[in-house]
């Protein structure tokens, strides 16, 4: 169960209510902070293995999992995975899809080789209780990959602070999250860090 039953079916409803326009609608902050390069950084550290996607949405990572990964793509929303589902449809395609939440996901301990995230631990409501999930699902020695943004450093934060109470209601996703201080608080030690947009959008190796 989620900490907020409420707060989780308010995460659904939106998603659900985006997912046909999301792809179009983030492709102009896909440019702007320089995720798609974060993502080519992401799948360049994936091999071969049990790969789990947390918060797949409508599939944008799928293309890029290398030959030989085993992959289960994740999300709260049916809405969105229907379209990951639609648009690897009549492509073979190596990815199962399947629906659950970050914060409960329906699979045993140590069931993953890898687990990845791109700008999913922003929207999750609990994001320590689905990192904590996160850790539970990576089996010893495992490797959690997420492409995130956080709450700056400074001046920057503290207005972040300010405003993300108007910006979280209008468009779903927190723009402060202190993602860095949450995947330490759930066990996992940070790896590498890797600065895809100033000191904010960064891709984030844990173990
Ligand atoms: C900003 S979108 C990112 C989608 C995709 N990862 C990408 O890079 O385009 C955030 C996604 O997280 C999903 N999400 C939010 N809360 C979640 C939760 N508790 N468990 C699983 N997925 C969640 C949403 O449904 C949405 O698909």
């Amino acid at each position: 169960m989620s900490t907020s039953p409420e707060l989780t079916r308010k995460a659904v409803r939106r998603w659900n209510r985006q997912a046909r326009l999301y792809d179009r609608l983030t492709a102009p902050m896909e440019r702007m902070l320089g995720l798609a390069r974060g993502r080519a950084w992401v799948f360049g550290r994936i091999g071969k293995g049990r790969v789990l996607e947390v918060g797949a949405g409508t599939g944008k990572n799928l293309p890029h999992y290398p030959e030989g990964a085993t992959v289960v793509a994740t999300d709260l929303s049916p809405g969105m995975l229907a379209r990951a589902v639609e648009k690897a449809g009549g492509r073979p395609s190596r990815a199962r899809f399947v629906v659950t939440d970050a914060e409960d996901l329906a699979f045993k301990d140590g069931a993953f080789d890898a687990v990845i995230a791109t700008c999913v631990f922003c929207s999750v409501p609990d994001p320590l209780r689905g990192l904590k999930e996160v850790r539970r699902v990576l089996r010893d020695g495992g490797q959690v990959i997420l492409l995130e943004h956080l709450r700056p450093r400074g001046f920057l934060g503290r207005l972040f602070d300010l405003l993300d109470p108007v910006a979280s209601r209008l468009m779903g996703p927190h723009i402060n999250r202190r993602t860095l201080d949450n995947l330490r608080a759930a066990g996992l030690v940070v790896v590498e860090e890797w600065n895809v947009f100033s000191h904010w959008v960064k891709v984030i190796v844990a173990r």
